[in-house]
């Protein structure tokens, strides 16, 4: 996983909690790294399952939770340091189409070496599109927030059911509907 989830995690704990909360977690997560990443670094994704574990532990909030709020911190990341993509939509679903053909195409060419996962994405009508997310990493809480961070940046609702279709979030489907319709 790429340095820079690791710093914006870290940021988010911060703003949201304290740099005491911060220190603690790195200190109980006994990370091989040491809690010290850089933003273009690649570090084991179990730093980031250990990190979120202390977290929860650390506030008594459920992992996936914090999870679902890191996503949508971390979109506002992205709008900021990745305007051009969201230039290019002039809406939410019109953004989450282009994740797979598009956006994580430029992320990898960036960063060789990001492990990303991979969506089906399928539009049912003006107001509905199905995303399948498939992945590993088991991350869909926070795909879940990176959505509604996308929904929050251009300022409409979405209602977002999720199914999961492999029974241990490896594959898991988001059905979109804009306006919170069904
Ligand atoms: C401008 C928009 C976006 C940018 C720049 C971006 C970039 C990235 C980057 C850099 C990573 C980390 C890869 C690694 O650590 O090796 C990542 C992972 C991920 N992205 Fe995106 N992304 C964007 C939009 C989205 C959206 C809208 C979704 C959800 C629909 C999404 C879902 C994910 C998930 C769930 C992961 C975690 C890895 C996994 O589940 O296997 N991304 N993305």
């Amino acid at each position: 996983m790429k340095g820079i989830v690791f710093t914006e995690f870290l940021e988010m704990v911060e703003e949201r909690f304290s740099l005491e909360v911060v220190d603690g977690i790195i200190e109980r997560a006994a990370l091989p790294s040491g809690g010290s990443y850089t933003a273009v670094g690649t570090y084991p994704v179990e730093e980031m399952g250990r990190l979120v574990g202390e977290l929860s532990a650390a506030t008594g909030a459920p992992v996936p939770a914090l999870l679902h709020a890191f996503g949508k911190h971390l979109m506002t990341r992205f709008t900021q340091g990745f305007p051009r993509f969201f230039a290019e939509s002039t809406d939410a679903l019109g953004l989450l189409e282009r994740v797979e053909t598009v956006i994580h195409v430029e992320v990898k060419k960036l960063y060789p070496d990001a492990e990303l996962p991979s969506f089906e994405c399928t539009r049912e009508g003006p107001d509905r599109i199905v995303m399948v997310y498939r992945s590993p990493r088991r991350l869909s809480d926070l795909a879940a927030g990176l959505i509604e961070g996308c929904a929050e940046h251009y300022g409409e609702t979405l209602d977002v059911a999720r199914e999961d279709l492999s029974g241990d979030g490896q594959a898991v489907r988001f059905t979109i509907t804009r306006g919170g319709g069904t």
